[in-house]
């Protein structure tokens, strides 16, 4: 049998700098465990305008729907500002999650013992927090029509429209269940069913869903009242299932509950594919980060966690991806610092590759 595939778009700025630590992580698996992956690289975002004119070209979009799973850097820079809209680096993530049809964006956010006193929230806020958001990922405000710029009278008009059918609601949801059924069996749904009509749709169908999950212990929270409580108390939560906008938001604010946005890792999920796994994009919650790209001060845990979450959810490695996330408590607990989690300390901050030396050494240490 061959070797399953693995796509690996690195894209702009520190993206294929924190890909190139997953690049050894993913040959360290093949030496030392046995998981070989047939790997290739291709180009996204600003690098695919850069070699083709458009953010992804369809070659790659042909490879990406073939692959086992796609690994994604970050996409996006200054560089790229001024470009059209419709070949903005963005624009090439976007059609991959849309022609995927990646509806479930899961987004863990997970404080580290190591990293508790390093929140800006008070370390009894976060230690030992463990939530999971579920996004939907490719419908709402994003993708709704009409969309665009236009002339109205004398002046020009921003439209976006937020829209969701009831499948579309009902997949994710599905998906939000499963995975609350797999962790403390609580689900918390966040719209905003008091101003939006989506929102009352999405509560009404969440709400239906429910049904099928009567272990589940369900409730509704307004989006904003929810981003107050994740910062008040964000323990209170398990599972949150939310909308593309609300969940680009809200994942954001999670991620300095775990010290650094460096730190989030995600999986992006579709319907499974004719030999049973999923269709899947992982990629760190974070961006290209302009500001540090090619310093070699990159966090690459997110990216690094983002290949864990391959290895469970399209590889079925769940232990193998626990090894890998243990080896990221371990060098945290040893004391390794990219600057990300350092703030204000006088210590001197290890680079992207010393961070990788270490999660290496970690992982040999765990045979
Ligand atoms: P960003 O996530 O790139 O950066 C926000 C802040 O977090 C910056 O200060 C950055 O230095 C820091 N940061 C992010 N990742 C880090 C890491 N791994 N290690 C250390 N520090 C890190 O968000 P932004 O600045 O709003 O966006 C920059 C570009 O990235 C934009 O073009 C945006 O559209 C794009 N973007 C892409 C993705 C993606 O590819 N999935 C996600 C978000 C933003
Ligand atoms: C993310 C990013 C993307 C989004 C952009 C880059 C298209 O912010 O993955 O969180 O808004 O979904
Ligand atoms: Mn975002």
């Amino acid at each position: 049998m061959s070797n399953p595939s693995l796509l690996i778009l690195p894209g702009d700025g520190i993206g294929p700098e924190v890909m190139a630590e997953v690049r050894r992580i993913i040959d360290w698996f093949g030496d030392k465990r046995g998981l070989a992956f047939d790997v290739s690289e291709d180009l996204v975002g600003g690098a695919a305008y850069d070699a083709h004119g458009a953010p992804l070209s369809d070659e790659t979009m042909a490879r990406a729907q073939d692959a086992d799973a796609v690994l994604l850097g970050a996409v996006g820079g200054p560089k790229y500002d001024t470009l059209d809209f419709s070949v903005k680096p963005e624009r090439g993530l976007l059609r991959l999650r849309k022609e995927m049809d990646l509806f479930a964006n899961l987004r863990p956010a997970q404080c580290f013992d190591a990293l508790a006193d390093f929140s800006s929230l008070k370390k009894d806020v976060v230690a030992g927090l463990d939530i999971m958001i579920v996004r939907e990922l490719t419908s709402g405000v994003y993708f709704g029509e009409p969309r665009g710029i236009i002339e109205e009278g004398n002046e020009r008009v921003g439209i976006n429209t937020q829209r969701y059918t009831e499948s579309e609601i009902e997949r994710v949801a599905r998906s939000a269940f499963e995975l609350a059924m797999k962790r403390g069996k609580k689900l918390c749904s966040m719209e905003k069913a008091n101003v939006m009509e989506s929102g009352v749709l999405w509560r009404e169908v969440v709400t239906r869903v429910g049904q099928d999950y009567p272990e589940v212990e369900l409730s509704h929270m307004y989006a904003d009242a929810g981003a107050m409580q994740l910062t008040r108390w964000p323990k209170q939560f398990d599972v949150i299932v939310t909308d593309n906008l609300f969940g680009d938001l809200l994942s954001d604010l999670a991620a300095m509950l775990t010290g650094s946005l460096g730190m989030l890792p995600s999986a992006s999920l579709g319907a499974p594919m004719a030999n049973g796994r999923p269709k899947a994009l992982y990629e760190p919650v974070h961006g290209s980060a302009p500001d540090i790209a090619g310093q070699g001060k990159a966090n690459p845990i997110a990216c690094i966690l983002s290949f864990a979450m391959a290895l469970r959810y399209s590889f079925d490695q769940g232990g193998e991806a626990a090894r890998l996330e243990k080896a990221v408590e371990t060098v945290l607990a040893q004391g390794h610092r990219t600057a990300d989690l350092l703030g204000e300390e006088g210590r001197a901050p290890i680079s992207t590759s010393q961070m990788g030396d270490a999660v290496l050494e970690a992982l040999d240490a765990s045979l």
